[in-house]
């Protein structure tokens, strides 16, 4: 590496590594004085009668009965709201984000009119939700609220391209790691360079400038927020050797040292694969950010990283069995390491420069990191990772000079209340609240007695202090907090998604091999006088490698929604995919599409000839009909009401396929579009879902609410279809890709470009998850059906 620019990294290291030996310096004189004890006996005093509630026999009866378990988000949050708590309870938690993430000064009258004006904002947001039904509330972070919202402020291509960067980073988070906790800080990162972005462009702006901004806030949040996975919380995993480790950090070193992503020529160990995946992203995520700054801003960028970097190196090469740290050693890293981040975050943005944000924000990162620590303290014990807490519960028997951390962390608090916010009686009020929340949290989550245990290690020696807080801990109220809620409520959904796809694609894979088994068509009669082919033929299309989207749909359907037997609603299945098949056959002869490759082999026609493939279409269709009309379990009434609908289908798939023939090359319009569409494939899918339904006699308004929903599901299946056939790829789709193009098509994408056609699909998205809140029955798997669908890669 060039030897000038090391040196210049390093020089930059230590004039920050200089300005934390200050700061911690005077912590430590504060510490040994014991001047934060009056100072903040003297808060705490204060701060606990809007906390302590004596024996009040209302406020037990209004509060303290119903209180619901603070994990459920919804009915927490109705508790609130009844109880007349919200108001308070969304003004500590903002005030604190505004204090911690966008190191706003809470004693200026303009941060006030913020703060009011985000609470009120999300109170309406929040109990806009009460009296809706369950499956509505999750809208909160589902990607169709998300897409919503991203309509309103025109930004739904920085939205879609967010939401495909965050399904593959999640898709590429190994084993060793938590892939939620990964996907839910990316997130957080986003979330606050958007803060920021927000709170620095003001109200004055045009719709159009503020759009422009969002969408750079986003992708440079994404590419900034992809270091806590890919870096930090790779590093401190198990995923790589120590070997790898190495080479990786030394990549890391030289990009932000020369300005430069090396090329990854040689790696030496397993994880070649995964390497290569966050090379190429980092890569992208760190041109994106040179690109969308000044040179000048690129610079002090790379130096902040640097010391970001470096200062979680330095922390994470220690090792627990050195019995040598110094004081200065173990926190140096920590204020450097707490404070960078925080700054980058904003400093990503080219926000203008503020010097008090600065200032704030480096005295409080370590308040943070200690109070994170402490919650920690045993996974990283369990990890060997040297914080300050775990360093403290090794050796401090045997090093009477270690400092505890606990009491710096009060030390902290009272030197943030009293010299860095002078003392203002709203930072003083949000900074207790956190304190003693999580502090509150912590015994929560260990037990009483574990926390005492842990109390008689930690406490600090002033023994009124510690019974203050210890006081405090037991009997205050009204400490908690928004963030830690939606923290909570974020990782159950993330992982209540995952287990519901896995389960989901488990579902359709048992169900492809059991379709697989059932299709195919016996030669019942001697056909050896004359070679007859059709059965053959037939065959030969089913064999193909379908997906069996609708008998599958019709299988969960007639099961497991309405109770139905699979012997019964066996003919149901074969007969949709027969009829589905033969749409395909006739879609690919040379009159229609002319295609080639079907189902990942040679089309029907290629494989035979054109005359028997139009016969074959014919016969499976009408093999469909008799599969329906032997549908014996079911009184005849009812089979003649399927059969008629099910020829309603087949009319309508013909009409849109002669919809879409003569066509080719018109500029359609989107409504137009969307009827061919609901004609030649929605309708089909429609089928599968109505089918069960009438068999199962469902309530005509059940059925309403169904084929809304299908309608939806079937467009946006046509416009992926349409979108894979330019960007697919051939050897997953199986099929030949550029049909489209070269049949002079009207498509979704020809008519409204790649962009246009994807926010399409993602409004037909939203509609479809809209639409299914008014089906009465459980649509977890028509949920994960749609997201599948609009996900799939073939
Ligand atoms: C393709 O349907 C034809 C359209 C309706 C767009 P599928 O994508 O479901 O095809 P298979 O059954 O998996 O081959
Ligand atoms: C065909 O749509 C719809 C039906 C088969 C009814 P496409 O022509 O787009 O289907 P692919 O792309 O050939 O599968
Ligand atoms: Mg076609
Ligand atoms: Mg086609
Ligand atoms: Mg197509």
């Amino acid at each position: 590496m060039n030897e000038k620019l090391t040196k210049n990294a390093d020089a930059c290291y230590r004039i920050a590594e200089q300005r934390a030996v200050n700061y911690f310096k005077s912590l430590y004189d504060q510490m040994m004085q014991k001047s934060y004890v009056p100072i903040l006996t003297k808060h705490i005093q204060w701060w606990k009668h809007n906390h302590i509630h004596h024996n009040s026999l209302l406020y037990f009866f209004s509060c303290k009965k119903s209180k619901p378990d603070p994990k459920d988000y919804h009915a927490y949050i109705q508790w609130l709201n009844y109880t007349g708590k919200l108001d308070n309870y969304l003004d500590r938690s903002i005030s604190y984000i505004f204090m911690r993430d966008l190191g706003k000064d809470l004693c200026l009258p303009e941060t006030q009119t913020r703060i009011r004006s985000v609470v009120d904002d999300l109170k309406k947001y929040l109990t806009g939700f009460s009296g809706r039904n369950q499956g509505e509330k999750n809208d909160t972070i589902s990607m169709a609220g998300l897409y919503r919202r991203a309509q309103k402020e025109g930004i739904e291509s920085t939205i879609i391209w967010l939401i495909e960067k965050l399904k593959t980073v999640s898709n590429n988070i190994p084993k060793g790691m938590d892939a939620e906790q990964a996907q839910r800080k990316l997130i957080k990162i986003i979330a606050g360079v958007m803060m920021h972005q927000v709170e620095e462009m003001g109200d004055h702006i045009s719709s159009e400038e503020r759009s422009r901004k969002l969408d750079d806030a986003i992708r440079l949040g994404y590419s900034y927020g992809l270091t806590y996975p890919f870096i930090d919380d790779l590093l401190d995993s198990k995923v790589l050797s120590a070997k790898e480790k190495e080479e990786y950090s030394n990549l890391i070193c030289i990009t932000l040292v020369t300005g430069v992503v090396p090329e990854l020529s040689k790696w030496y160990g397993d994880n070649i694969d995964l390497i290569r995946y966050i090379h190429s992203e980092l890569k992208d995520a760190f041109e994106y950010i040179k690109t969308h700054q000044s040179s000048e801003r690129v610079k002090s960028f790379l130096e902040e990283s640097y010391v970001f970097f470096n200062s979680q190196e330095v922390d994470r090469v220690k090792n627990l069995s050195n019995t040598n740290y110094t004081n200065e050693e173990l926190y140096i890293p920590v204020i450097l390491k707490s404070s960078s981040s925080r700054l980058i975050a904003r400093s990503i943005i080219s926000a203008s420069e503020d010097e008090g944000f600065d200032n704030r924000t480096f005295f409080y990162g370590i308040y943070n990191q200690l109070a994170d620590d402490f919650a920690d303290m045993f996974d990283d014990m369990k990890d060997g990772a040297v914080t300050p807490y775990t360093y403290y519960i090794r050796y401090h028997g045997k090093r009477s000079d270690l400092i505890n951390p606990f009491e710096l962390y009060w030390t902290v608090i009272s030197n943030l209340i009293n010299n860095v916010y002078y003392s203002d009686s709203k930072t003083c009020e949000v900074i207790l609240d956190r304190a003693i929340n999580g502090l509150k949290r912590f015994k929560i989550r260990m037990g009483t007695q574990k926390y005492n245990e842990i109390m008689e290690l930690f406490a600090p020696k002033d023994s009124e202090f510690n019974n203050l807080i210890q006081n405090m801990v037991e009997k205050a109220d009204d400490v908690d907090f928004f963030d830690k809620l939606l923290r909570d409520h974020m990782i159950t959904i993330l992982k209540n998604e995952r287990k519901e796809r896995e389960d989901f694609l488990d579902t359709v894979e048992k169900l492809q091999n059991k379709i697989n088994n059932m299709l195919n068509i016996p030669k019942t009669e001697n056909i050896s006088l004359i070679n007859e082919q059709i059965i053959d033929a037939a065959n030969y299309s089913l064999e193909g490698d379908g997906k069996r989207l609708r008998p599958i749909v019709a299988w969960v359907m007639g099961i497991k929604e309405y109770g139905l037997s699979e012997s019964a609603i066996l003919p149901l299945m074969r007969s949709l995919e027969y009829m589905h098949t033969a749409s395909l056959i006739f879609d690919d002869l040379p009159s229609e599409d002319n295609a080639s490759t079907r189902r990942g082999r040679p089309t029907l026609h290629q494989v035979y000839d054109v005359a028997t493939a139009e016969l074959t279409g014919l016969f499976l269709t009408q093999k469909a009909i008799e599969e329906q009309a032997s549908l014996n379990q079911f009184d005849s009434k009812t089979v003649l009401d399927l059969i008629q609908y099910s020829t309603q289908i087949t009319e309508k798939v013909c009409r849109g396929q002669n919809m879409d023939l003569h066509s080719k090359g018109k500029r359609l319009t989107l409504e137009q579009l969307n009827m061919m569409a609901h004609y030649k494939t929605g309708i089909a899918f429609e089928a599968s879902l109505i089918m069960p339904a009438i068999l199962a006699h469902a309530k005509e308004t059940e059925i309403e609410a169904l084929k809304e929903f299908a309608h939806h599901v079937g467009i946006a299946f046509q416009i992926k279809d349409d979108l894979l056939d330019v960007e697919g790829d051939p050897m997953l789709i199986g099929k030949a890709i550029g049909k489209d193009t070269e049949n002079n098509n009207s498509t979704y994408v020809s008519i409204l470009g790649n962009e246009g056609a994807r926010k399409e699909m993602w409004e037909q998205y939203c509609l479809a998850l809209e639409s299914l809140q008014r089906v009465p029955l459980n649509t977890t798997f028509l949920k994960h059906l749609l997201n599948y669908i609009v996900n799939r890669d073939h």
